[in-house]
């Protein structure tokens, strides 16, 4: 039987990469397999009985060429993290890696290898570790007689008591050194303790934890975690994984914890309650701020406008993406007329034939209009007509596509040619067929049979005469169909006779 070979390495942690390098090569370098070699560490626990049976490699007598020895960056990275686990096998189970990897190069990469899988676990809580106490450290002020003694330059010590799973102060200290440079401070914790005095860093074993006053350090830190708590956004158990409750006992603030949970329903009802009279002034604002881009825009527009007509406007709507609408459209169907119409005649959308063929209404309700316009002598020709949307929208149905009403945010979306296009023509009167020709220029949605006959104003003072759409009448029948004709065509006589003349005009402005 091979007699087993004891490895002792010694503290602290900051020498003990390098010495357990120096030993895994010579273990190595003798050929010794990882079954062979016993491995511990001098203060930890009962790894300690076998140091006095501690080997001297070199007299193992096998035979040795450091040369051919393999060691990956990968592995270096992987031990650094792993020796600072407190798990007393970690170096028999790296030498195991370390000799493995001799044979097999792409053995940190082996997924399925339970012993890579087991260091990999061991570094993630080692990093893991690190990070929480980089999180949870709180200092507080103490008289501290050894730097008075050693005539420190600065009296003021910060004190820290941390009570880490792995050995990780030396690992976590330099980040201390670097945030906390300018005051010196001790980290004291069972696994090794920090001292950074006059920009100098030193380690010493671990301690017990000492018995301190209270402080006032620890009232900065309550009113501070008092202050960060929001209790609309209390999750109980993602604040105890991020602050596992192991670590609460040296947090001064957790103290504050149980009370703001149980709190936290009727504080964050109140926020709810006292918050009420803000939304309404932050959508003001937002909507302030939207309108300022529309005028914006719309100025912008006026001006390339003014430089070329409908013809430019109707070339511009063309390429128009401002909605999803263009996508399944055959193409933008603009207004037409002559650009100095006094009557401006809004639809609601193209429908399936204007949608083919790229004018308004030409279709079954186009139909209906100009018969109704022919019978009060309305001359087409003379009036703008044009739509609230400039695309089709609709649902395909085998072999069909049925119209579907275009949403606000359509309307809202298209508004800007209807803008466009009044800004060129400047009619003196407009007729809203429907109500999402109302939408568009009113901005409400009210229902059309409680507007229908009446003058509404628009900003800019244009008198809106607000009436029904072709294609309602042609939905209905009979006697309702009738007197739903009646009313169109009373309304649009109406728009007519008042725009007539000079006195007419003022009454439709006036809309008496
Ligand atoms: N309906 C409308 O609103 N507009 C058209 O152009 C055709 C039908």
């Amino acid at each position: 039987m091979t007699p087993t070979e004891t490895v002792s390495l010694k503290l602290p942690q900051l020498e003990l990469e390098a010495a357990f390098r120096q030993k895994a090569r010579l273990a190595l370098m003798y050929k010794l397999p990882p079954e062979r070699v016993l491995w511990h560490r001098e203060h930890e626990s009962k790894a300690d009985l076998f140091a006095q049976n501690s080997t001297d490699l070199s007299r193992s007598g096998n035979s040795a060429d450091e040369s051919t020895i393999r060691v990956p960056k990968t592995y270096l990275e992987l031990m650094n993290a792993v020796l600072c686990h407190s798990d007393p096998e970690r170096f028999h189970l790296l030498y195991e890696a370390l000799w493995r990897l001799q044979d097999d190069r792409h053995l940190l990469q082996n997924r399925s290898s339970h012993l890579i899988t087991r260091l990999e676990t061991m570094a993630k809580s080692v990093r893991r570790d690190c990070h929480k106490m980089t999180a949870f450290v709180r200092f507080r002020e103490i008289t501290d007689t050894a730097s008075e003694s050693q005539h420190s330059t600065s009296p003021r010590v910060f004190y820290a008591w941390f009570e880490p799973d792995h050995w990780i102060i030396e690992r976590t200290a330099p980040f201390f050194a670097n945030r906390f440079g300018d005051m010196n401070w001790l980290i004291e914790t069972p696994k090794g303790c920090a001292r950074f005095q006059e920009g100098a860093l030193s380690y010493s074993n671990g301690v017990e934890q000492p018995v301190l006053p209270e402080d006032e350090t620890s009232q900065l830190w309550n009113t501070y975690f008092l202050n960060i708590f929001n209790p609309a956004r209390l999750k109980v158990k993602a604040m105890q994984s991020e602050m596992p409750k192991k670590y609460w006992r040296n947090l001064p603030e957790t103290a504050l914890i149980p009370e703001m949970i149980a709190k936290a329903q009727n504080r964050s009802e109140k926020m709810q309650k006292d918050a009420a009279t803000h939304p309404p002034v932050r959508a003001e604002r937002i909507r302030a701020m939207i309108q300022q881009r529309e005028d914006a825009e719309l100025a912008i527009a006026r001006e390339q406008i003014t430089a070329g007509g409908l013809a430019a406007l109707k070339h511009q709507a063309s390429s128009c993406t401002r909605c999803p609408l263009h996508c399944n459209a055959t193409q933008t169907v603009f207004g037409e007329g002559p650009s100095d119409a006094g009557l401006m005649l809004v639809g609601e959308q193209p429908g399936d034939h204007e949608d083919l063929s790229g004018r308004p209404f030409v279709g079954p309700a186009g139909r209906l209009l100009n018969d109704v316009m022919g019978e009060i002598g309305m001359d087409r020709d003379e009036i703008y007509l044009t739509n609230a949307v400039k695309h089709f929208k609709f649902a395909p149905k085998g072999k069909r596509r049925i119209h579907k009403n275009p949403g606000r945010t359509e309307v809202s979306h298209c508004k800007w040619w209807l803008e466009a296009e009044r800004a060129i023509v400047k009619p003196k009167g407009i007729v809203a067929l429907g109500g999402i020709a109302a939408l568009a220029l009113t901005g409400r949605g009210d229902a059309i049979w409680k507007r229908r006959g009446s003058v509404e104003r628009l900003g800019d003072g244009t008198p809106v005469l607000i009436t029904i759409h072709p294609s309602a009448i042609l939905r209905l029948a009979g006697a309702e169909s009738q007197a739903a004709r009646q009313h169109l065509r009373a309304d649009l006589l109406l728009a007519k006779t008042l725009l007539s003349g000079p006195a007419d005009e003022q009454d439709l402005r006036t809309g008496t």
